[in-house]
């Protein structure tokens, strides 16, 4: 494929995970080329780029040189320096913007930002000072405090059940910023993806549910098992959410279910989402597809779902048989490449850790 300039489209990816790996994949399906940044060549992008820059996100040269080589610039990791997003803007559509992954990178941030967007969040505290916990609302404990940037699978996370407990988490986190939410008693979890285009076209996926263990995904069902006044009160919530912001690529909008029925936006993500990785097989355009799309000006392709599906992330542990301290054996996936349908993903991480994500299996659903 090429662009309007006659270079061949080429997207400059910052970050060499595997969300960076299925773009690729999906990419190369469209004839789009993918240059990878990332300080590790050997990556799950890396490993099947069409070229990698070697260097930091926050590199000056090694930008510049991205920068060169792409005609359009996107990113994989929601912690990508903002400032990187900016510098690229001036040379290429860059998708997200740096604005809204800013927003999406401080939790304070992002709850005002829900809040302003008429989507509902729970309770919750923004922490800077001791005096903020020792002074925090008895009706908020039990509760989560989460640090405000840069957590993930539950890293920078802690349970806490009284101001004291708080306060000692706190001090844990070397007293950075935090947000200190309530503990809600969640009946379910899902999750909305969509795809926004530079022209304000949403293609949104079907809501997915989500089961979490030890705060890191576990499993995602998709059609969720809700009600259609709540699957038509996340998709809108969501499509408000990438509205408001001006948001063009691919996000995903998490949210918490309450006995009572009440939806409440946990967090986004502004990129593909683990939650969305069922569309890969079981939706007429990935949502990998449609960050490429979006990226090289192709028009969105439809989300519908081609059969019930479940995703199941494969962690680390699977790797340690004998639990963490043991020896490291590689799992029989036969179990999951014998069953018709059923589909695996491995990322090519070198190294499996407990609580790592190494891939995942989608399979299709029957409701038993
Ligand atoms: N306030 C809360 N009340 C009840 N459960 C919560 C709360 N906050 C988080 N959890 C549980 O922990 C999980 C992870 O939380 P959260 O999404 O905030 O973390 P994260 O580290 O940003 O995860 P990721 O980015 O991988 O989704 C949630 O999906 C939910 O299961
Ligand atoms: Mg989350």
């Amino acid at each position: 494929m090429r662009s309007a300039s006659d270079k061949p489209v080429t997207i400059g990816l910052l970050g060499g995970g595997q969300l960076g790996r299925m773009m690729i994949q999906a990419a190369h399906l469209l004839g789009v080329r993918v240059v990878v940044l990332d300080p590790d060549p050997h990556g799950p992008a890396g490993q099947i780029a069409d070229q990698v820059i070697v260097g930091a996100y926050n590199d000056p040269k090694a930008l510049t040189e991205l920068a060169a080589c792409a005609t359009a610039f996107t990113t994989e990791f929601e912690n990508v320096p903002a400032a990187s997003l900016r510098f690229l803007a001036q040379y290429g559509p860059t998708y997200p913007s740096a604005d809204c992954v800013e927003i999406a990178q401080d939790r304070r941030r992002e709850k005002a930002f829900f809040q302003k967007a008429g989507a509902a969040v729970g309770p919750f505290l923004a922490v800077t000072h001791d005096q903020d916990l020792r002074s925090a609302s008895a009706g908020l404990f039990p509760a989560v405090l989460k640090t405000a940037e840069l957590g993930y699978d539950g890293k920078g996370q802690a349970v806490v059940d009284d101001p004291q407990s708080a306060l000692k988490a706190f001090y844990q986190f070397n007293r950075v910023p935090c947000v200190l939410e309530k503990k809600l008693a969640l009946t379910q979890e899902v999750s909305v993806v969509l795809a926004r285009s530079a022209g304000g076209e949403i293609a949104v996926y079907p809501v997915a549910e989500n089961v979490h263990r030890n705060a890191i995904l576990d499993t995602t069902t998709v059609p969720a098992q809700v009600s259609a006044a709540l699957t038509d009160q996340a998709c809108q919530a969501a499509q408000r959410i990438a509205e408001a912001m001006g948001y063009v690529g691919v996000l995903g909008v998490e949210f918490f279910v309450l006995a009572d029925g009440q939806l409440l936006v946990n967090e986004m993500a502004p990129r593909p989402h683990n939650s969305g990785h069922f569309s890969i097989e079981a939706c007429a355009t990935s949502q990998f597809a449609q960050q490429v799309r979006i990226c090289a000006d192709i028009p969105l392709g439809p989300t519908t779902l081609k059969f019930p599906v479940r995703m199941t992330n494969l962690l680390g542990d699977l790797w340690y048989p004998q639990g963490a301290t043991g020896p490291i054996q590689t799992p029989d996936f036969t179990r999951f490449t014998q069953e018709p349908g059923s589909v695996l993903h491995l990322y090519g991480k070198s190294e499996p850790r407990p609580g790592r994500k190494m891939g995942h299996v989608t399979q299709p659903w029957v409701q038993g």
